[in-house]
């Protein structure tokens, strides 16, 4: 058994070095060591062997397919190479010529934005976390003091998840924004913290030139002691600096949101138009770009956060709207269509 090894070593060894083609290569490597090679035949005499010669024999025949493998591989290298000399002893193939340019990848606008948002707000202190994209209704609204009737838990505003029978139809929904993450980072850590969360969120939307059911937010939350509405204005003020240009304006105005109180809306003047009037501005000089406040008290109440200790600051703002608003894109549409002649100009 083992001289019939031999043999076949001795006789792939020479068969392989005669060889000139790629093809005949491959015909000559499943003859050998393929499928249904002469190798593998051998291996059905395996059982016929008493069981001490077995494993000595199985070992034989790896190290002569091994053996096999190599001379395999130094022939194609050998004929490649040959193959290459040839074309260009012909002219068949000029080594000089310049190779063809690879296309080059480049980042999409909203991880543009997104690695922006977050460099600034790390260089602030804040920490990054992530929440979860299909959440409860009890972190989506409830613990962020909606009552049962507000009107976003509508259907017409809100993607609910279906559910097997026995789970109530509305518990479980996509979130509607990425609040429900500041409740999820209050259960968990303990006050003092800093956290920004960037992620998606869904609403019962149609698409429109502004419009879409599926978009990402940024959201922001502070929580600690003799954290002030001041402490607010400061850091969304130099998170819009950053953003924007230095020369970037910011205002609030008075708002509600269920969760903070007092609540705001923050415009930035409008870096296109610088305050003239334009379509983007709507001719009032001011784009609003995010929602804030101070938590409210009742937040911390249902998170068991003592509210005479802790005071603390959130905000929110879409991450499609500040790319549009700073590369100038027209449409919500085109940051999701993965048109490469619209996706170049970011390169
Ligand atoms: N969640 C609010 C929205 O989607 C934004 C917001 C976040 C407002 C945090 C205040 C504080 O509109």
């Amino acid at each position: 058994m083992k001289d019939k090894l031999l043999e076949i070593l001795k006789q792939a060894e020479e068969n392989i070095n005669s060889i000139k083609t790629i093809h005949d290569l491959h015909n000559t490597k499943s003859h050998f060591i393929g499928k249904k090679s002469i190798i593998k035949d051998l291996m059905k005499h395996l059982t016929s062997l008493p069981p001490e010669e077995r494993p000595a024999f199985g070992k034989q025949v790896n190290d002569v397919m091994r053996s096999i493998e190599k001379f395999i591989e130094e022939a194609e290298t050998r004929i490649n190479e040959n193959e290459y000399q040839d074309a260009v002893n012909t002219n068949q193939f000029d080594p000089s010529m310049p190779g063809r340019p690879l296309q080059k990848g480049s980042k999409h606008p909203l991880t543009l934005v997104q690695e922006k948002l977050e460099d600034v707000m790390i260089s602030m202190g804040f920490q990054v976390v992530e929440g979860f994209d299909v959440e409860d209704d009890y972190h989506n609204f409830d613990a962020l003091n909606h009552p049962l009737n507000h009107p976003a838990r509508n259907l017409a505003d809100t993607f609910y998840v279906n559910m097997p029978n026995e789970t109530k139809w509305n518990s479980i929904l996509l979130r509607t924004h990425t609040s429900p993450d500041q409740i999820r980072v209050m259960e968990k850590y303990k006050p003092p913290f800093k956290i920004i969360s960037i992620g998606r969120a869904y609403r019962n939307d149609r698409f429109d030139p502004t419009h879409s059911p599926v978009f990402s937010q940024c959201e922001g939350l502070v929580v600690g002691e003799d954290i002030s509405f001041k402490d607010l204005k400061n850091t969304i003020e130099i998170f819009i600096k950053n953003m924007f240009g230095s020369d970037c304006e910011s205002r609030f105005r008075p708002h509600f949101f269920p969760f903070t109180e007092p609540s705001a809306e923050v415009d930035i003047s409008c870096f296109i138009c610088k305050g003239q009037g334009c379509a983007v501005c709507k001719n009032s000089g001011w784009i609003e770009i995010m929602g804030a406040g101070m938590v409210h008290p009742n937040v911390f109440d249902i998170l068991k956060i003592d509210n005479e200790k802790y005071t603390g600051y959130a905000f929110g703002c879409g991450i499609e709207r500040i790319a549009m608003l700073t590369y100038h894109i027209p449409d919500i549409r085109l940051l999701y269509e993965n048109d490469l002649r619209f996706l170049k100009q970011f390169g």
